[in-house]
């Protein structure tokens, strides 16, 4: 390990994760990544660059390249008297170019005269490296290809710029972005000075149970009490109880696209993970990016939802988790909750780059990361019937057999390789 290891982690208080596509009925999870900021009037965006890339870094005689988009603002840069150049990293969605005039990394590139720059994710947004995601074209899809696009980036841009040797670069990102800026600063700590991780987790985890026991922590956290917990329990043991008992109440109050009669036994653990996932959802972002923005972006939040579901105690809980369903599905401009798993699975085998079923995140927890949010914690609050089985029979109906994760994700096994160095 380097002495002057200058690894910033900060944010820690919630670990902020996009789940892959299964929320398929929830569009604002399909970009992956947090909500972009409001924009400003009047503010003209960067426009899109291109950086000419290697396709394969592990093989020197593969020459094969592809475009990779970029942004840069150079507004508070001096070149006479040059700051440190930010660079912030593009993660499981679209770069955009709104983050290049707004957010806390320019308010710090302002101070610091930063000249600032985004580069997207291979794979994601207009960065495609080749014709389409096949599982055959996806093999270029990693986090290790991914940082060394960003350390073949910073050398070529220190060539463009003429930068000197003194030059500082500092990597942004959060969530998966926040691991990719703490492994760029250890694995290329002569090409990045520092790195900002935000809720970057940094251990790869194949059933990451402790998700839901943060979603849970927020709730109970943000309200002060346990009564939103206590409810959202409830109403989770009731709709279990219902299915059984009286199915059609349920198919109707969570306005089911079709009835439970023709549900596989698939399609049952995706309706409990859905359902589930609507407070992921809500916890992951919650009041996010609302610094100078109108309120109206997002009026559902923890402490609304959570006054919903502990007002009128005469209501039975899980027809205030129906509601709760109600509001998502119409944010999501959905008339139905379709929580078909083969519709799942389809949408997820499309290889085009114009499907944004998340294939892509998908191919990267199969493959590196796990990450799969399952109902195995503790303390059951969203039952237990999406546990790690149903995780993994994704990543094989998706990309075929061999590629269920179950041994020691590979990036755990490199960072004790760094570690040793
Ligand atoms: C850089 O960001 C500032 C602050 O938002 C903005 O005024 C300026 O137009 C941006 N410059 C470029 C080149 O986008
Ligand atoms: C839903 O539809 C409205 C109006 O057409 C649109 O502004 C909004 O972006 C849509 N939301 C989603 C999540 O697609
Ligand atoms: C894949 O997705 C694209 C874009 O949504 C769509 O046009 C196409 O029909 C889909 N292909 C299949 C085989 O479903």
């Amino acid at each position: 390990m380097p002495r002057n290891f200058s690894l910033l982690v900060i944010s820690f208080q919630l670990i902020i994760f996009v789940q892959c596509a299964k929320r398929f009925h929830l569009g604002r999870s399909k970009g992956g990544n947090l909500g972009a900021p409001a924009g400003i009037k009047g503010v003209t965006l960067p426009p899109e660059q291109w950086f000419v890339q290697k396709l394969d870094h592990s093989s020197p005689t593969d020459m094969r390249t592809w475009k990779q988009r970029y942004f840069v603002n150079e507004s508070f840069y001096d070149f006479n008297n040059p700051g440190p150049i930010f660079l912030m990293i593009g993660g499981e969605g679209p770069a955009n170019a709104k983050w290049m005039v707004q957010g806390a990394w320019i308010e710090y590139a302002k101070q610091f005269n930063a000249l600032c720059i985004q580069l997207e994710h291979r794979y994601y947004g207009k960065s495609h490296p080749t014709m389409d995601l096949s599982t055959k074209n996806l093999l270029y899809l990693s986090s290790h290809q991914a940082l060394a696009d960003l350390a073949n980036f910073i050398s070529a841009m220190n060539d463009k710029y003429k930068f000197n040797r003194e030059v500082k670069w500092i990597a942004f990102g959060g969530s998966y972005p926040g691991s990719l800026a703490a492994w760029l600063r250890l694995k290329y700590p002569h090409l990045v000075h520092a790195a900002i991780s935000s809720s970057g987790p940094l251990l790869a985890k194949v059933n990451f149970m402790e998700y839901f026991q943060v979603v849970v922590d927020a709730l109970r956290e943000k309200t002060g009490d346990e009564d939103c917990v206590t409810q959202v329990k409830l109403a989770h043991q009731q709709i279990e109880t219902m299915i059984k008992a009286d199915p059609a109440t349920i198919e109707k109050e969570f306005k089911l696209c079709k009835p439970f009669s023709k549900a596989s036994i698939n399609d049952m653990k995706n309706f409990y993970n859905s359902i589930a996932d609507d407070f992921a959802d809500l916890v992951q972002y919650n009041e996010d990016n609302r610094i100078g923005h109108d309120m109206k972006r997002r009026t559902t939040t923890i402490n609304s939802v959570c006054s919903m579901i502990t007002k009128h105690p005469e209501k039975p809980a899980y027809k205030k988790l129906a509601e709760f369903n109600s509001i998502v599905l119409k944010e999501a401009n959905e008339t139905c909750l379709d929580y078909d798993y083969d519709n799942m699975i389809n949408e997820l085998r499309n290889v085009s780059w114009a499907s944004e079923g998340g294939r892509q995140w998908m191919y990267q927890t199969c493959t590196e990361f796990g990450f799969y949010q399952t109902s195995s914690g503790e303390v059951e609050i969203f039952g237990n019937q999406f546990p790690l089985g149903f995780f993994i029979q994704q990543c094989q109906d998706v990309f075929g057999p061999n590629r269920a994760k179950t041994r020691k994700p590979k990036t755990n096994l490199d960072l004790e390789i760094f570690a040793e160095v």
